[in-house]
């Protein structure tokens, strides 16, 4: 039965964090062509068992990635624990393919949630129910195996409840033998003419309550019963068992954030790759600009919605020099203007011509994307609200206007931001207005 008062309190601290990193990261890193290469390529498991064999991430230094995170100002992470091609990235003891078994020998689960821990991180796992190389797991006809066109599969025998069992069973060593998980990442349930693989297929219900037998607070996505594509019973009336506690939208921010079918805000956390790949694509040098990425968090907190950034690093385990460079700008402006970000959400305003607005404790924040000529009008606010202006970057106070070039607008509160044409911070200048019931 979903309590919302016990939902409301597990994700409280999910809702306020708002950015997270997301990183993909396996034997896929090896062909360096995307972590679907053995699917798209239709790949024998014969051809990718040499990464496995070669696979020695001698630069793999989690803390380094942690402090990555934590400089550009995220406050979560999630982690391919296993991604579609069954590669455990843990020592599990109920298979040989894991990372303990390659010449790293390590348990590189257990050295990131340590690491991100070090670093104040809440720490996630991300877990793929498909598994293409549990022979248990549908081959032949399904929608997304290597080999689902192989006719050589075809008839071939295989026990999906033994998979299950291996699934729950892994699930369970996550659970219970690494210490307190803040985020369990489910991907993904789907359908075709062959196979219905959502819900109560991966047995949902019973492996939601044994997760939540052992991690209690642990916030789980929406995945068991959608993919990227769908929102899930969440969104409805009607919460299912596993209906996840966020929707994850992939690849693109709600166009109007979104509402549950009562019309309440909808947690949701909107993936993005920070090129076109979740896994290392050594070719794919489309890396979106951090002042893109910043004012695309900005948007998605302005919609009541999460971002979760990947980063994918390669298989010596260094996180790409674009992505660390992107972060670090980031992390620039984040220092200056977190407070715009963090416990904020929407101010229930209509989005101004001139950037977004995010809000919390009656703060406004103006993200000022585009200088106007002369002072600069903050739309939706009524001038006897205002209780004090300030530049959220250095805290100094920002002067409203009294003259007759603004007087003929008495309804639109202007600042004066620059005397220059250029806004203080080209990508986003942050006006922080202290409403007057809220004010010191
Ligand atoms: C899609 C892809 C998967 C990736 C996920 C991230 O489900 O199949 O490779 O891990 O998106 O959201």
């Amino acid at each position: 039965m979903f309590d919302r008062e016990i939902y409301n309190k597990r994700i409280a601290w999910y809702r306020k964090a708002r950015f997270g990193m997301f990183i993909h990261w396996g034997l896929y890193a090896i062909p360096a062509r995307g972590e679907w290469v053995r699917s798209v390529e239709e790949m024998p498991e014969e051809e990718y068992l040499p990464f496995f064999e070669e696979f020695n991430p001698v630069d793999y230094d989690p803390k380094k990635w942690a402090r990555a995170a934590k400089e550009a100002g995220m406050q979560y992470a999630v982690l391919t624990a296993k991604h579609h091609d069954g590669f455990c990235l843990f020592d599990s003891k109920l298979t040989d393919f894991k990372s303990t078994n390659t010449k790293s020998g390590r348990d590189l689960v257990r050295e990131y949630l340590d690491a991100f821990r070090a670093e104040g991180l809440k720490v996630g796992l991300y877990y793929s129910l498909l598994d293409w190389h549990h022979p248990d797991y549908p081959h032949y006809g399904d929608r997304n195996h290597p080999m689902r066109n192989c006719e050589a599969e075809k008839g071939v025998e295989r026990d999906f409840n033994r998979y299950l069992a291996y699934m729950h069973g892994q699930v369970e060593e996550l659970c219970t033998r690494y210490g307190k998980l803040d985020i369990m990442w489910f991907d993904f349930s789907y359908k075709n003419e062959n196979y219905d693989m959502t819900g109560e297929a991966w047995q949902a219900t019973k492996l939601v309550q044994m997760i939540r037998s052992y991690q209690p607070d642990v916030i789980i996505d929406n995945r068991l019963e959608v993919s990227g594509e769908g929102f899930g019973s969440l969104a409805t009336d009607c919460p299912s068992d596993f209906c996840g506690d966020f929707v994850s939208p992939e690849q693109i921010i709600p166009p109007n954030g979104l509402k549950d079918g009562a019309g309440r805000d909808l947690m949701w956390e909107a993936c993005i790759t920070m090129n076109n790949n979740w896994g290392y694509c050594a070719k794919d040098k489309n890396f979106k600009p951090a002042s893109m990425i910043i004012k695309k968090l900005v948007e998605c907190v302005s919609k009541n919605g999460n971002m979760l950034l990947n980063v994918g690093p390669d298989a010596r385990g260094n996180i790409p020099s674009e992505s660390l460079q992107i972060l670090r700008e980031i992390g620039v402006w984040m220092k200056k203007n977190g407070d715009s970000i963090y416990g904020c959400g929407g101010s229930g305003l209509p989005k101004p011509e001139n950037g977004r607005i995010t809000q919390k404790e009656g703060r406004l924040y103006y993200h000022i994307m585009e200088n106007a000529i002369g002072s600069v009008p903050l739309y939706g606010i009524r001038r006897e609200e205002v209780k004090a202006v300030r530049l959220l970057e250095d805290g100094s106070q920002l002067q409203i206007p009294d003259n007759w070039v603004v007087n003929n607008y008495p309804d639109i509160v202007f600042v004066d931001v620059s005397a220059t044409p250029d806004l203080p911070d080209a990508t986003d200048t942050v006006v922080e207005i202290l409403l007057r019931e809220t004010a010191e």
